[in-house]
């Protein structure tokens, strides 16, 4: 039995979860685990491949299994992909745990991740993609939260600064 994550960052994709949780991570002197590169690497695939092969079901299936995993394995900082708490079953192994939500508004997210098209959920029209995401996830995000920071108008040093102040 290990004393679990030390903070877990959930938001949308281009919040910073990667970067702040790099930094956060390097301030507590602790180990740094992102799931999505935990599901790469036991799938030997980019995440936009396994959405294009096997569909967006399968993968948060994968997903669920990732952060079960390192829920019980990682005693460290613990970023999730943006798209984990839409499984109800993963946003109940969140329950208890130190979970931050970085926010970021819509405009911020389009001038942030735009049209990059390595993200495989906004193809097309990013503006609108956006909105809707953030529509139905937002309360999601609220709902496992323990902390929201708004990552908009901040560095990732001080949005680390912002969690390591909060925890
Ligand atoms: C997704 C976000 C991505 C990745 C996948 C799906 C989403 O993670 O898990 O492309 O549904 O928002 P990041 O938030 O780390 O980019």
């Amino acid at each position: 039995m290990t004393g679990g994550p030390l903070v877990v960052l959930v938001g949308p994709m281009g919040s910073g979860k990667s970067t702040v949780g790099a930094l956060l991570a390097e301030r507590l002197g602790a180990p740094y685990r992102d799931t999505d590169a935990d599901i790469v690497a036991a799938q030997g695939r980019e995440i936009s491949d396994i959405f294009v092969e096997d569909g967006e079901a399968h993968f948060r299936a994968l997903e669920r299994d990732a952060v079960r995993a390192a829920v019980a394995e990682h005693e460290g900082v613990l970023s999730l992909g943006g798209g984990a708490i839409l499984d109800a079953s993963t946003r109940e192994l969140l329950t208890g745990l130190p979970v931050v939500y970085l926010s970021m508004d819509v405009d911020e997210a389009v001038r942030r991740v735009g049209l990059n098209t390595a993200r495989p959920l906004l193809a097309v029209n990013p503006r609108r993609q956006w909105r809707e995401l953030m529509e139905a996830r937002r309360h999601l995000y609220t709902e496992v939260a323990r902390v929201v920071v708004a990552t908009d108008d901040r560095t990732p040093e001080e949005v680390a600064q912002a969690i390591f102040d909060a925890l």
